[in-house]
């Protein structure tokens, strides 16, 4: 299966927002964020998606202010899963900012995402208790350092 990165557009939004919801339910990211997020030419979010056949099969927010990259959001299709979509979208952030170092928060009952992580390089750090809501559960924060980053 073949898709490619680019970013967001505002067109893509509704499309992006259905995936949210259906990964995120009642945490979901409002829409508006992903609009302000489509219009943004600050240099400072980014988001991107991933399209297949004309598609939006998935999506990746994030921010980077002096090298240290936030990864805010990133959600797949489940029907396209498991085809590296989420492990590219990471990539093509990482390629957009060059970090020294990447954060991360996932939920503790997320093994998915946190063996997806670790697959390209990302370590536990911290546990934040009862960071999350609806269900109330722990947020594993996972760190990534590149090249010269110093821990
Ligand atoms: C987590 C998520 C983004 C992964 O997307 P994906 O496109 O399926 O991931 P990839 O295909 O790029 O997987 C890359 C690697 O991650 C790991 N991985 C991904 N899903 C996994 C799963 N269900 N179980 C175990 N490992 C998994 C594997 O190491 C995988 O490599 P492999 O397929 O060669 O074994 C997707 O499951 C998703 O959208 N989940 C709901 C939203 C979510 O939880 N987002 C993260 C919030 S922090």
């Amino acid at each position: 299966m073949r898709f490619e990165i680019r970013k967001m557009l505002p067109e893509d939004v509704p499309a992006v927002y259905e995936i949210e919801k259906s990964c995120f339910e009642s945490e979901a990211w409002p829409l508006s964020d992903f609009k302000e997020l489509a219009n943004d030419d600050s240099g400072i979010f980014a988001a991107l998606c991933a399209v297949c056949e004309g598609a939006i099969i998935g999506y990746i927010c994030g921010n980077c202010v002096m090298g240290e990259l936030e990864i805010g959001s990133v959600a797949v299709k489940k029907e396209y899963r498991r085809m590296g979509a989420a492990r590219a979208l990471i990539s093509a952030l990482e390629e957009m900012f060059s970090p020294e170092k990447a954060f991360l928060e996932v939920r503790e009952s997320n093994l998915a995402a946190q063996e997806l992580y670790s697959s390209i390089g990302f370590f536990k750090v911290y546990v934040r208790k009862n960071y999350y809501s609806s269900p109330v559960e722990n947020a594993i924060i996972m760190k990534k350092t590149y090249g010269r980053a110093a821990f």
